[in-house]
Parts: structure tokens; C-alpha cells; sequence
């Protein structure tokens, strides 16, 4: 896609700044002032090339090709192929993740996200990357679309940088860790502290009962800078591949 060009002002602030919480000025081509913070991903998908700007450009976000490239990793030290994947891509927004795992070479991805300018975003820049898209809530999927998931027999699932953080909670995550086959893979990011002792999330502990009950096969963990917050400081988050052996309990869940 083209990407416009656009100006980026702070906000003149002695607050501290916060992951997701950062405020942005951006004046776009046409003049337009917006005054939006990092986590408004409505009002940034809504026009076009200001994600990529924002995130990928200034803010030097590389998750999807980390994704992507730890995933072909574990994939290819199995003798596997990545041309047999049927990925579940959760949290997908405008399509950056699914456009990588199209360039490896997958079967087919189809995405979900909770906002349907995600969806708008995806069909308007990345056209014909994902075979179905659902704007859903995972916690609270209709029956039909539960149907047309399960139906989808997926044995892969990512989900990139949209854990934590008022996205994705750990319920969410189960229950699409839940939609993928046994021996499926399984591709995700998360914040370096929300896998820490001193955890708040709960995916600390989901993450540590999983290894430890054999629900995931744990692959790979790489400590890497998915991007820099708005003072430049790197925020460090693991890329995590395993392969799923079992689904996550209900009880393991609530936990
Ligand atoms: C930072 S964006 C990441 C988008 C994409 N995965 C990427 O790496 O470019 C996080 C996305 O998660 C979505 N999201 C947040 N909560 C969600 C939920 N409960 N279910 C599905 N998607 C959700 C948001 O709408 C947003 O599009």
C-alpha cells in the first residue's frame, strides 16, 4: 500500500508515559489534526497508513516478521511446511500479521478482532489475505460463528501484540487456543513483566500451568524489543512458539 505522509507532535505533557497510553498530534496530508492515544485502534485504522506509521515507522514495531520468522523456525525443525498451515489469527487488525504468514507461504489465515474497523481496515489495504475475517468478541462468540471456527480445523494459531493491555484477557486467549487441532502450533507475543512473578494479568500463571500440565509444548522464547514507547524506551516482550497438546481447562481459565 502507499503510505501517506503525516506529522507527529507530543502533546506538551509532564505526565508520565504509559504503554498504550501514549497521546499523539498527527497532521495528515489533507491538513487534518488528530489527537489520539496509541490504544484508540478505531480511530487509527480508520485512516489509511496511519498504523504502519505510527507503530511500524516511528515507533520501530518489528512483532510480525519476529512472529513470523520464529514460527518458520520451529516449523521447519519439525520438517514441517508452512504451505500445510490453517491459521487462526486473533487479534488481527489491519492485517500485518496475516500479510507476513501469507508471504511464508500458509494454506489459508483467517482472522478475528473485536473492532470492525479492523475488518474495514484489512479489506480496504491487505484485500484477499485472509480467506473469512470475523469481528467477534472471543468470550462471546455466537453459536454460528463458534460453528464456522471449529469447522475451520485450524492447526496454527498467532496472536501479536494484542495481549494484556484492555485487549485480549487471558479467557480470550484460551478460548482460541481451544479452536486449534492437537499437535497444532502456536505463535503468540507477550510483555516481558506479564510473564514475570510479579504478574497482575494472569497469564503469568495461565502460561506457567500450560507448561507445566503438557498443554503446550513450549518451542521457543525470544526476548526481543517489539517496539519503543513514546520517551524511546524499548519495551521488551518474549515471542513464544510451542505446539499445543491439549485444550486449556475451564478450571485452568478462571485461574
Ligand atoms: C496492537 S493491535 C495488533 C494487531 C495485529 N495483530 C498486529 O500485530 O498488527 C491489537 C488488536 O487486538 C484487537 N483486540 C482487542 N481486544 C480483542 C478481543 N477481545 N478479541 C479480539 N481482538 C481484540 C484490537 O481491536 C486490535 O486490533
Amino acid at each position: 500500500m502507499d503510505v501517506p505522509s503525516f506529522r507527529l507532535d507530543d502533546p506538551d505533557n509532564s505526565c508520565e508515559i504509559v504503554q498504550g497510553e501514549e497521546r499523539f498530534i498527527i497532521t495528515c496530508d489533507n491538513g487534518e489534526t488528530l489527537n489520539i492515544r496509541a490504544h484508540d485502534y478505531g480511530e487509527i485504522y480508520k485512516v489509511p497508513g496511519l498504523y504502519e506509521y505510527l507503530f511500524y515507522e516511528n515507533y520501530k514495531c518489528k512483532s510480525p516478521t519476529v512472529i513470523r520468522s520464529e514460527l518458520e523456525a520451529a516449523v521447519e525443525s519439525e520438517n514441517q511446511d508452512m504451505s500445510r498451515l490453517k491459521v487462526f489469527d486473533v487479534g488481527a487488525g489491519n492485517g500485518m500479521v496475516g500479510e507476513e504468514l501469507v508471504s511464508a507461504g500458509v494454506e489459508k489465515v483467517v482472522g478475528i478482532d473485536i473492532i470492525e474497523e479492523a475488518a474495514l481496515a484489512t479489506e480496504r489495504d491487505r484485500p484477499g489475505i485472509y480467506a473469512d475475517y470475523f469481528i467477534e468478541d472471543l468470550t462471546r462468540l455466537p453459536s454460528e460463528v463458534e460453528q464456522k471456527l471449529i469447522n475451520e480445523s485450524f492447526n496454527c494459531m498467532t496472536l501479536v501484540a494484542a495481549l494484556g493491555f484492555d485487549d485480549i484477557p487471558p479467557h480470550a486467549f484460551a478460548e482460541a487456543y481451544n479452536f486449534i487441532s492437537e499437535s497444532g502450533w502456536v505463535a503468540f507475543n507477550i510483555k516481558e513483566e506479564f510473564c514475570s512473578k510479579k504478574d497482575q494479568t494472569g497469564f503469568s500463571k495461565l502460561i506457567e500451568n500450560m507448561t507445566q500440565s503438557g498443554i503446550i509444548d513450549m518451542k521457543s522464547q525470544k526476548l526481543y524489543t517489539h517496539r519503543l514507547c513514546q520517551d524511546g524506551t524499548p519495551l521488551n516482550y518474549f515471542a513464544i512458539v510451542g505446539k499445543k497438546q491439549e485444550d486449556i481447562p475451564a478450571a485452568m481459565i478462571s485461574t
